[in-house]
């Protein structure tokens, strides 16, 4: 299996799998930035991917400056191709060592992350690090109590792939609170991710997300088979939007 911060072939597919509706996007930045201290933040993604949240908060949120961290150097290159803005910087680097100054950052956030983090608690202490005093940790990830997407109607295989791989709510909020943060809230918020069957069946073909290299060739095909069974009994009249839902837990430094 190819690791996930080598693997050019999902960096490329990454983007375009995972794009939202502007509407949606608009709305988590709105959501995300609601929990900054001050208006205008300045904003610290970490795993930023190919950058959809950096462009969004800095174009729609006054977000300034946003520095997105992430390890793998192809994620980070189509995050320069497809979400370049002029207050948004892209950096190598990893959550439990984030290449920049001590209190630096108003806001840091950890989207679809956090299951993919080695030391939980490295990351937390790093972000004590890099926040200022008031700084708040928004994290945007499923809580492995609420495995409900709609890819596990198709691939039942990954429940039981993803009940490994994604904490519980009371791990991850334990290892922030240890490492000093407060709880401000925990939610969960749901938005279109596409506004047809169809177009999730076609971004799903591309195998968009890295829960796909744990099923095998044949398993893709069979979810995807009856997925496009689906799709083409959705009426062009009045398609089905897929919406995606994600817990949101925001915390404070004091
Ligand atoms: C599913 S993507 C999420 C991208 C983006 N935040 C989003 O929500 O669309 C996960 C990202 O986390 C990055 N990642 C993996 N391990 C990491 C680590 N130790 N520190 C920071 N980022 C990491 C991966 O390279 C990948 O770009």
């Amino acid at each position: 299996m190819t690791r996930l911060h080598d693997d050019v072939r999902l960096a490329g597919a990454y983007q375009p799998g995972n794009a939202m509706p502007e509407s949606s996007l608009r709305a988590w930045a709105e959501l995300i930035a609601s929990f900054a201290p001050c208006p205008a933040p300045a904003v610290l993604e970490i795993g930023a991917g190919t950058g959809m949240f950096c462009a969004a908060l800095a174009r729609w949120q006054r977000a300034s400056p946003v520095v997105g961290v992430d390890p793998s150097v192809p994620m980070l290159e189509q995050a320069r191709r497809h979400n370049a803005h002029p207050g948004v910087h892209y950096v190598v680097g990893s959550a439990e060592a984030v290449p920049t100054r001590a209190e630096s950052f108003d806001l840091a956030l950890l989207s679809r992350v956090v299951h993919h983090l080695p030391d939980r608690p490295a990351c937390a202490r790093e972000l004590t690090r890099v926040l200022r005093p008031g700084g708040v940790v928004v994290i945007r990830t499923t809580f492995r109590e609420r495995l409900d997407a709609l890819v596990y109607d198709y691939w039942p295989q990954l429940r039981a792939v993803d009940e490994q791989r994604f904490p519980g709510r009371q791990e991850v909020l334990a290892d922030f609170t240890r490492a000093g943060f407060t709880v401000r809230e925990v939610t969960s918020f749901a938005q279109p991710v596409t506004p047809a069957l169809r177009a999730y069946h076609e971004r799903m073909s591309t195998r968009p997300q890295s829960k796909f290299s744990y099923l095998t060739t044949a398993e893709f095909e069979t979810g995807l088979r009856r997925l496009a069974r689906d799709a083409a009994s959705e009426p062009a009249s009045a398609p089905w939007p897929v919406p995606e839902r994600y817990d949101l837990a925001a915390l404070a430094l004091d």
